[in-house]
């Protein structure tokens, strides 16, 4: 089978690809020469997922998924969310994104959050929706140099240390998007062992 994954992000290609092993080839959207960022201008994970998906699957006529990922803090009423990448502004800085976090959160008790990511994949035609979430909370400083976005802040459930301090690997097990991904994976299984 192959599959196009509406991402230009080497990482989450190669990440993807360890996962479902030989049986599935994924594309990138450079193998069909759509550059730049695809708009994200919906109002929540889900239909920004879908927009992605069907965006690339009206250009490629591929079967095709996207995902979409936001840290939504309880006190926040579910803030950044869906925009995460640009909480301080379009200029998406990591750094400045943290510091309005943090900010925000200053002399609030509850500091709960959870990663969520959301994959869009369109099969034969078909729409389907897959969900992963990590909980956890946000800590009043950074630790940490590792990963990216908001890592240095969150620590999951059961773990003192940050998503920044652990190894690449651990995370990349645990996180929101793996979580996503697995289920994407163990649907596709059983799509094809029902076509066997
Ligand atoms: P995207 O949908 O994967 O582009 O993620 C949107 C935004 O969510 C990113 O720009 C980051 O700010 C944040 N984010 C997504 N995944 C992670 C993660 O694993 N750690 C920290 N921040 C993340």
């Amino acid at each position: 089978m192959i599959l196009v994954f509406a991402t230009n992000n080497k990482h989450k290609i190669r990440e993807i690809s360890d996962l479902l092993g030989d049986d599935v080839k994924i594309l990138g959207l450079s193998d069909f020469n759509i550059t730049g960022d695809i708009p994200e201008e919906a109002e929540t994970l889900e239909e920004n997922a879908l927009y992605k998906a069907r965006y690339v699957h009206d250009r490629t006529g591929m079967n095709v998924f996207a995902d979409d990922t936001g840290l939504e803090v309880t006190a926040l009423g579910g803030a950044p969310g869906v925009y995460s990448a640009r909480y301080a502004g379009e200029s998406k800085s990591f750094d400045d994104n943290i510091d309005k976090l943090l900010a925000e959160l200053q002399g609030k008790e509850d500091r709960s959050a959870r990663f969520r990511t959301v994959i869009a994949l369109i099969l034969d035609g078909k729409e389907y929706l897959f969900e992963g979430i990590i909980e956890g909370e946000i800590i009043s400083e950074r630790r940490g140099d590792g990963g990216f976005g908001y890592d240095p802040v969150f620590i999951a459930r059961g773990y003192d240390r940050t998503f920044a301090e652990i190894p690449l690997r651990e995370k990349n097990s645990i996180s929101h998007r793996a979580r996503a991904m697995r289920q994407l994976i163990t649907f596709l299984d059983e799509q094809s062992r029902g076509a066997e």
